[in-house]
């Protein structure tokens, strides 16, 4: 379990103030994976670097697994921090030594017997599906088996949490997919907590639970994955559930309809059209699966002249969301 709460970080560059983190609360229970999405400088670095107290916030408390980190003294910090695996965007590996050795080198920091450290470097390496590739170089293996190492790494101390900086972002599509299969799956069987940093929705959509969006320092918008898809007034509704960009329609209302968990998109578009005798014209749509509930986002086209509002509220008595978009 990861608690943060009302976090800030306050950077002094000469006279002038950099707000990083501007108040940010959020909870990610044991057992999930929790995605932090935002554009570049948004403070998501930051957060890990507070998460890990690289970086002593300004304000605010961190606590990981019931130890409140932001207070600690310098040894304690040292052992909390182990319960922390890192795993980074370009797997952060010793070049100078073998796919076993970085695996052994959190192990050997903290004085592992040599016998118990070669044997718990083979669990992880095949626990990553790294068997056979021990004696490997970085500079030998591929971006796929880098980060393999990386995050078997993060696991040499048995980590209650695991804090991922873009950890698929210098990866192809299908190694991402590989990455992401093994995180998820790891999550599940060690029952880690899991912060993943990403600007990347797709990855979001594949393997978190609960999203925040960050901005600005500041936590926007936070739930299941679920919750903020069906919230389409929220900034991440559309972001996970995108619809091809359209040309504006020549005449006639449009609208942006998004559907959640039971409510199908044709029961509802022939609803329409049966109880106000028009035809529909569909411009775009998508269906998404997300958190195991199928999400649809249309945007259809009235006849002009139609009754809008009409159609708007019976959209909404059938609890489906509806926008006008022109
Ligand atoms: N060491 C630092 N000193 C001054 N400003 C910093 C420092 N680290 C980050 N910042 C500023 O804090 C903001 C958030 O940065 P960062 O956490 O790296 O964002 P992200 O990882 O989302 O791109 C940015 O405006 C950045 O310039
Ligand atoms: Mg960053």
């Amino acid at each position: 379990m990861i608690t943060i709460s009302d976090l800030r970080k306050v950077y002094r560059q000469g006279d002038r103030e950099v707000i990083a983190l501007d108040g940010v609360s959020l909870q990610v229970p044991k057992g999930s994976i929790h995605g932090i999405i935002g554009h570049s400088g948004a403070g998501k670095s930051t957060l890990v670097r507070c998460l890990t107290l690289l970086d002593r916030p300004t304000s605010g408390t961190v606590s990981i697994v019931g130890a409140e980190l932001a207070g600690a003294k310098n040894s304690e910090l040292r052992t909390a921090r182990r319960r922390i695996g890192m795993v980074f965007q370009h797997g952060n590996l010793l070049d100078s030594r073998t796919a076993a050795g970085n695996v052994a080198h959190p192990l050997e920091l903290v004085r592992t017997p040599k016998s118990r450290t070669a044997e718990r470097v083979a669990e992880l390496l095949s626990l990553v599906g790294l068997e056979g590739a021990e004696n490997a170089y970085p500079s030998q293996l591929s971006g796929g088996q880098r980060q393999r190492v990386g995050i078997a790494r993060a696991l040499a101390a048995d980590p209650h949490v695991l804090l991922c900086d873009e950890p698929t972002s210098a990866l192809d599509p299908k190694t991402t997919e590989e990455i992401l299969v093994l995180i998820e799956d790891l999550t599940r069987r060690l029952q880690l907590t899991v912060l993943l940093i990403t600007h990347e929705m797709g990855v979001v959509k594949r393997i978190c639970d609960s999203v925040s969006l960050l901005s600005h320092g500041k936590i926007v918008q936070s739930g299941p994955l679920g919750e903020v898809a069906a919230d389409l007034d929220g900034a991440l509704s559309k972001a996970l559930l995108p619809l091809p960009a359209g040309a504006p329609a020549a005449d006639g209302t449009v609208l942006e309809i998004l559907f959640s968990g039971g409510s199908a998109s044709e029961p509802v578009l022939s609803g329409i059209t049966r109880r106000f005798d028009m035809d529909v014209n569909v411009l775009a749509g998508s269906v998404e699966t997300l958190a195991g509930s199928e999400f649809g986002r249309l945007r259809v086209q009235l006849e002009p002249g139609a009754d809008a509002a009409g159609v708007l509220n019976y959209l909404r008595q059938n609890r489906v969301a509806v926008e006008v978009a022109q």
